[in-house]
């Protein structure tokens, strides 16, 4: 396994484990004992993936205790108290004291007030690491007015369809780490069929997604497959026995046509819905 250095001194895993829609208690057991025995050692689950009190019961029942916990409070939760209800409610469904990583799910108008809760429980060292998902640039700046401690990640959707180069640069500057949510941009068949892409499989005799999810890796960007396959489990965290060479790295970094394949951070829309209580 491959870590990456937070500018606090503390590192993270290159591959952690994708939770969402994994709802169904047999299914999520089965993945995660699964993903413990081939060592992964971060699981991104979030209040709003209903899965929270399944994976502090299956943890603890399995005894799967190298897990390290990431969740996110959802913008209907925001503003200080509320925030903190949302906190106190994973705490007690994930059963842990610790989380390794709290986010703001995404953007809010009073994302301010919730960040400074987090920096609160980070003080307090309930939090090992703080960060956001789905900020720009834009979102990070107006959040820098009040923060006293800058996020220590930022997770977003990115992929080779979606490379957001500058951005992620940005935010190497800025030492915040990026971490790719939707790595594989949902097994998207413009990527998964690509001739170019499917190519790269055969050379390095690994599969499409192993090729899609060494891509970020190769930019030092942090990877949350998800699967409920356990074959696929394996596989995707088995990615550090080849090397992509720089003219690969530069045909999958030439796949980028901005595609998202969910909601994008300046979907007004969105931003909106999901700040209904
Ligand atoms: N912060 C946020 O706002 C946010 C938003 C979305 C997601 N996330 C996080 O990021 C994680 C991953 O993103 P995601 O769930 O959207 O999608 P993803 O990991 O990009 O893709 C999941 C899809 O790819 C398939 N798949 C998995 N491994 C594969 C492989 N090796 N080869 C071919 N297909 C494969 C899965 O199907 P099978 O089950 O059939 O394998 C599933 O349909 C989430 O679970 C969540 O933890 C965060």
């Amino acid at each position: 396994m491959k870590y990456f250095d937070l500018y606090n001194g503390n590192n993270l895993p290159a591959v952690g484990l994708g939770v969402y829609t994994l709802e169904n208690e047999p299914e999520l057991r089965k993945v995660m004992i699964t993903a413990h025995e081939a060592n992964y050692e971060l699981i991104d689950t979030a209040y709003f993936y209903k899965n929270e009190e399944f994976i502090g019961e299956i943890i603890q029942s399995e005894k799967l205790n190298k897990f390290k916990i990431a969740s996110k409070v959802w913008p209907s939760d925001f503003g200080a108290d509320a925030t903190k209800r949302s906190i106190e409610r994973s705490l007690k469904s994930l059963r842990t004291d610790c989380l390794e990583i709290m986010y703001l799910h995404w953007p809010g108008e009073d994302s301010e007030q919730s960040w400074k809760v987090l920096e609160d429980y980070y003080e307090q060292r309930i939090f090992k690491n703080i960060g956001v998902c789905n900020f720009y640039k834009h979102h990070l700046d107006k959040l820098s007015v009040t923060a006293n401690i800058k996020p220590h990640v930022d997770q977003i959707e990115t992929h080779p369809l979606l490379t957001l180069n500058n951005f992620i640069d940005y935010l190497k500057k800025e030492n915040i780490q990026p971490i790719a949510w939707s790595p594989l941009a949902r097994a998207n068949g413009e990527l998964f069929n690509d001739q170019a892409v499917l190519k790269l499989a055969k050379k390095y005799d690994v599969s499409v997604g192993q090729i899609v999810l060494k891509y970020n890796i190769a930019r030092d960007v942090i990877v949350l497959p998800r699967t409920t396959k356990e074959k696929r489990v394996i596989e995707n965290i088995d990615l550090f026995n080849f090397e992509l060479s720089k003219e690969d790295f530069e045909l999958l970094d030439s796949l980028n046509i901005d595609k998202h394949v969910s909601h994008s951070p300046d979907e007004t829309d969105w931003l909106k819905e999901i700040r209904k209580k």
